[in-house]
């Protein structure tokens, strides 16, 4: 029997479930790891057991190969886990203790986490600020698919839940706090959504939901989710908010037979750069096409909240400039009506102390919001199928069987 068990991105459309080592307390060498990582020590981390861990969006960019991830890259940002080991710098954390782990890894020490920016932590990632695990270009931290995975800086990054029975019972809303719903509320939160605003949310995959249920809980007044998939804008209905079908021409026209104006208040990208045109064009990617939008359809003196993700380097780019990262936004527009944009890493920790209360507290619903699927760890393969293809899902591992349904 192998020690550890693990998803891997074996190349474009290609995912397995391999042997891979325990966890020890120390980077070792591997598929994505920067060699100036090699041979890092983590006396302050944990090793945690994996109670959940979920299928994002942001892997299957990799998954696509619409990155530059290398294969053998073990996958998986998004982890709740028990501690079963701690190292000998950690003071707090105890093993047996359930946690939710920011996909951000954060140092705690260097002036960026000081100021809560633990999105772009200093020292983490040779290759640029911020990082995450199981994921291209974050400095080669090893994911969290997987039975058992390492967690950095432990005493700073995880986040304890108070009861044990209690987060085994309410898991599936739980597991979320690692990415999706601190993600999409602070799609809706930097796109200054407040009581009684009128919002436009781009995409209705599970960030664009969770963002939804944000802008709900920051009490917006209509919340619209515009997709090209019926699946997932049915499932937007099915929790109160109006959607538009983009297929069918420019939300900017079906926003304004919702609200009799053309415009919103708040706008939030929860597609990114594989986005594809509207009307006709929904057919075809179009990399700008939702910032470009939002910059429409948002009111001057209005925010977008931009947690779709967009790359520096792109092999299957629409042409050579996208291949880049270079996309052809209309500044001017968002310029002359004075938009504020907010890009980047969500920081975790800014937002999941207090989601967590409201999930503790019955206040919100977001496993049942985005359809929480618990699968076991070999029908990970299926599971990126699944949601390659558009399922109206969020896929939720279970390599030990914590997750009883
Ligand atoms: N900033 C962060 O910290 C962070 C964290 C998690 C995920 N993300 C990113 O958020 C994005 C969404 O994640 P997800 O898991 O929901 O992904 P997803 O791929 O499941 O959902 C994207 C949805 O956008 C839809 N779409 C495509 N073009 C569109 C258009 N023009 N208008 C409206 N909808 C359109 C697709 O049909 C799909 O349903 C991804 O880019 C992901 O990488 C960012
Ligand atoms: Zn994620
Ligand atoms: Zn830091």
């Amino acid at each position: 029997m192998s020690e550890n068990r693990a998803v891997a991105y074996q190349g474009p459309g290609k995912v397995a479930v391999v042997d891979t080592p325990y966890p020890e307390f120390e980077l070792k060498d591997g598929p994505g790891v920067n060699p100036a990582n090699i041979g890092r020590k983590v006396p302050h981390g944990a090793i945690l057991r994996t109670v959940a861990t979920n299928i994002c969006g942001s892997d299957q960019h990799m998954v696509r190969g619409r990155t530059t991830a290398p294969e053998g890259l073990i996958l998986g940002h998004e982890i709740t886990g028990e501690v079963v080991e701690v190292g000998p710098d950690v003071e707090f954390i105890k093993v047996g203790d359930i946690v939710s782990v920011p996909f951000n890894i954060a140092c705690g020490r260097c002036r960026n986490c000081k100021e809560r920016k633990t999105g772009i932590c200093l020292n983490v990632n040779p290759d640029r600020p911020g990082s995450a695990y199981g994921y291209v270009d974050m400095g080669g931290w090893v994911g969290g698919q997987a039975e058992y995975v390492l967690t950095p800086y432990a005493d700073w990054n995880l986040l304890k839940f108070p009861d044990r029975d209690q987060a085994l019972e309410k898991i599936l809303d739980l597991t979320m706090l690692s990415d999706i719903f601190p993600t999409g509320f602070h799609g809706a939160y930097t796109a200054g959504v407040k009581p009684g605003s009128t919002v436009y949310i781009a995409g209705a995959g599970p960030v664009g939901l969770a963002a939804a249920v944000g802008a709900q809980l920051l009490g917006a007044g209509v919340v619209i989710v515009g997709d090209l998939n019926e699946d997932r804008l049915a499932q937007a209905r099915s929790f109160d908010c109006e959607t538009v079908d983009v297929s069918k021409g420019d939300p900017r026209d079906q926003i304004e037979q919702i609200l009799g104006v053309p415009e919103v208040e708040c706008g939030v990208d929860a597609v990114g750069f594989e986005a594809r045109g509207h009307g006709d064009g929904a057919a075809t990617e179009a990399p700008a096409t939702v910032l470009n939008s939002l910059m429409d359809l948002t009111e001057a003196g209005g925010a977008l909240g931009i947690p779709g993700l967009y790359v520096t380097g792109d092999p299957g780019g629409v042409d050579e400039a996208a291949q880049e990262g270079s996309l052809s936004i209309r500044l001017g527009l968002g310029w002359a009506k004075s938009l504020s944009f907010t890009t980047g890493q969500c920081p975790v920790m800014m937002y999941h102390r207090q989601l967590m209360q409201a999930i503790l507290a019955d206040k919100v619903q977001i496993a049942k919001a985005v359809q929480a699927t618990p699968i076991t760890l070999d029908e990970a393969p299926q599971g990126y199928a699944d949601f390659d293809q558009g399922a109206a899902k969020k896929y939720v591992l279970n390599p030990n069987g914590y997750i009883r349904s």
